[in-house]
């Protein structure tokens, strides 16, 4: 809907009218002392052809308003005192102008970026509220793509609005005033050829439109391509594809160019059409100008010149004008590409009646059920951990693990039964309390592009240098921390590449114990470590889980033997679950998983 996106655009811009207007205005302005200026060359065309003093004969009422306005300058000097006050005239008119133009295009700026900026941090943080499926349903290209490109591209609105549009009707308006108190007659033909301009690109811009959006579409596949596959560069070393990779890219990237040609000559076939248009009317104007038949009287030479310098510069604001419509709808198809993002319903709004977490008795699953779309993932789940217990959840590969820890701070929501609080249902606590309530160690650990102190402290920024290091402590952490460059002030790399496996988890874990948090929710890494990581990274989960109340994916035999309570998964359903030893001599799949997995871990140790 082309009308809502530019509707909505003026009010993403609201708190920018008032410049807006100032920048309008300055344009009116120059506008007006553009025309001056140009009217201020009659009068000096006079003196120099000798036909000043003249008065009486004046051809045209534009020259006589001018006399009448130029008189106490004029009257009693010499033609040679004249023209040098007339030049004077004309030098500040010229750099009023220039001022005021110069003041205009930076209001224009300003309006422009606050705009982008506006329009881009508003749509990051709708991003970082959309409910989680949509990031894996969504290319992340496309995302960037929205976010730096499409945001940029809606200043073009402003600019087409303030610049083009109103800038031009301005210019063009005052001219056609001054062109009118010439020669009426004149000035009626020169704009009866105006309509010619218009035919034709109506029917340009819907298509026009439509290349705009696949354009930005194809701009966001070539975004994704490149930071997916450049964050994948070691497959690619490791399989040799770099030819490959480079020719799948080569044919996107041509892709991408001939779309963003065909959008480009829709755009550009305004410029060609107005040009010559253009021409068409100064050719007009000489010929008409030179004919008595046509426009009633001759006009005198200065005249005749005066209206030329006018229509021609009258021509630009035309032709700029021409392609208002066009760059027009290029920034409203960036606009609703923006728009249609914003629209994604934030999944974060909390319930009505809202209130905060409590947790002091328990944490109830009764008979959760949940899909990602498909098939159940999680079946009937139903188990209770009370505080201060340690409850365990062990299982095959993708039996629903991680996906039922996931629900607890409701990155999704259950699509049957419910999980309890303190018997109030998640969906009746604000989702910050329950976060707050709750700290997240996930299977996968994310390490951020900043400094180990900022990494630990993440959930709590305010900590203190020797609390975070308390944490790092606690965490087995201290021992490579230290010997990192900048100790807790390095820098990690991107996704952390700089840490090993182990060392990435003990940062998780510091982090965790930091924000020391009343309920626990650690999702193991089941990335393999060697004897030493192993202990190191046992004892900082030993730590971690000490006096909590924990919710443990556990995929290790010493973080198993600590829970208070198993519950055994296996696709989606609870099929054993109680102590360690009582489902050992029960002989079910939890003493299968544990002589296989488990088992070997003992006899290596
Ligand atoms: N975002 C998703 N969208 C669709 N299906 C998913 C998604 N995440 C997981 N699944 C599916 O849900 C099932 C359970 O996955 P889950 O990650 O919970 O397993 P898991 O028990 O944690 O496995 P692992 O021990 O390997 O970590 C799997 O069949 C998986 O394919
Ligand atoms: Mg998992």
């Amino acid at each position: 809907m082309p009308q809502s996106a530019g509707i909505r655009l003026l009010q993403v811009a609201r708190p920018y009218w008032g410049l807006f207007v100032a920048g309008l205005a300055a344009t009116l302005i120059a506008s007006v002392l553009d025309g001056v200026t140009i009217v201020v060359l009659i009068p000096l065309l006079k003196i120099l052809f000798g036909t000043a003093g003249s008065l009486a004969q004046s051809g045209t009422r534009l020259e006589a308003v001018m006399d009448r306005i130029l008189a106490p300058l004029l009257s009693g000097a010499s033609p040679s005192v004249a023209g040098t006050r007339l030049v004077a005239v004309l030098m500040a008119g010229l750099v009023l102008k220039n001022a005021f133009t110069y003041g205009s295009n930076q209001l224009s700026v300003a309006v422009q970026e606050g705009l982008v900026r506006d329009l881009r941090v508003k749509l990051y943080r709708h991003l970082l509220t959309i409910e989680l499926g949509f990031f894996q349903r969504t290319r992340q290209g496309q995302l960037i793509s929205a976010v730096i490109a499409d945001a940029d591209q809606c200043k073009q609105a402003v600019t087409a609005a303030l610049a083009a549009f109103f800038q031009n009707v301005v210019l063009i308006l005052v001219s056609l005033v001054i062109l009118s108190f010439t020669s009426v007659r004149l000035t009626l033909i020169t704009v009866a050829a105006a309509p010619i301009l218009v035919l034709g690109i109506r029917q340009l811009l819907r298509r026009l439109r439509r290349y705009a959006g696949e354009w930005a579409e194809e701009r966001g596949r070539l975004t994704s391509t490149v930071t997916e596959r450049l964050a994948a560069i070691k497959l690619i070393r490791g399989y040799g594809a770099e030819a490959v990779e480079g020719d799948a890219f080569a044919d996107q990237a041509d892709r991408y160019r001939k779309r963003l040609i065909r959008t480009q000559r829709f755009s550009s076939l305004t410029s060609p059409v107005s040009e010559v248009f253009g021409g068409l009317v100064i050719i007009l104007i000489i010929w008409a100008a030179a004919n008595p038949d046509v426009i009633g009287a001759r006009l005198r030479p200065e005249a005749t010149i005066g209206f030329l310098a006018v229509a021609l510069k009258m021509m630009a604001p035309i032709k700029s004008l021409a392609q208002f419509p066009t760059s027009m709808a290029m920034a409203l198809a960036s606009a609703e590409r923006v728009f249609s993002w914003l629209d994604r319903e934030s999944a974060e709004q909390d319930e009505p009646g809202a209130r905060p977490a409590r947790f002091e008795r328990d944490l109830v699953f009764d008979q959760v059920r949940f899909s990602y779309g498909g098939e159940d993932v999680l079946t009937d789940v139903s188990f209770p951990i009370k505080k201060g217990q340690i409850v365990a959840i062990v299982g095959p590969s993708g039996a629903g693990k991680s996906t039922l820890l996931e629900l607890v701070p409701r990155f999704h929501d259950p699509t049957g039964g419910a999980i309890r609080l303190d018997g109030v249902p998640l969906s009746g606590l604000t989702r910050a309390s329950l976060r707050q309530t709750i700290g997240l160690v996930s299977q996968e650990t994310v390490v951020l592009n900043d400094t180990v102190h900022a990494n630990i402290a993440y959930g709590r920024p305010e900590a203190s240098a020797a609390l975070v290091r308390e944490a790092a402590g606690a965490a087995n952490a201290l021992e490579f921390i230290d010997k990192l460059p900048d100790g807790f002030d390095t820098l990690l790399g991107e996704r952390g590449t700089r840490l090993s496996g182990g060392q990435r988890q003990r940062i998780a874990i510091a982090r965790a114990l930091l924000r020391d948090p009343p309920l626990l929710i650690l999702d193991e890494a089941t990335s393999a470590l060697d004897t030493e990581s192993e202990r190191l990274v046992q004892e900082a989960i030993d730590r971690l889980m000490k006096d909590r109340t924990v919710l443990v994916v556990a995929h290790r035999l010493a973080t198993v033997q600590h829970a208070d309570e198993i519950v055994v998964l296996d696709s989606g359903r609870i099929v054993e679950q109680g102590p360690h030893a009582a489902l050992l001599a029960r002989g079910g799949l939890y003493r299968r998983l544990y002589d296989l997995q488990f088992r070997t871990v003992e006899d290596m140790a």
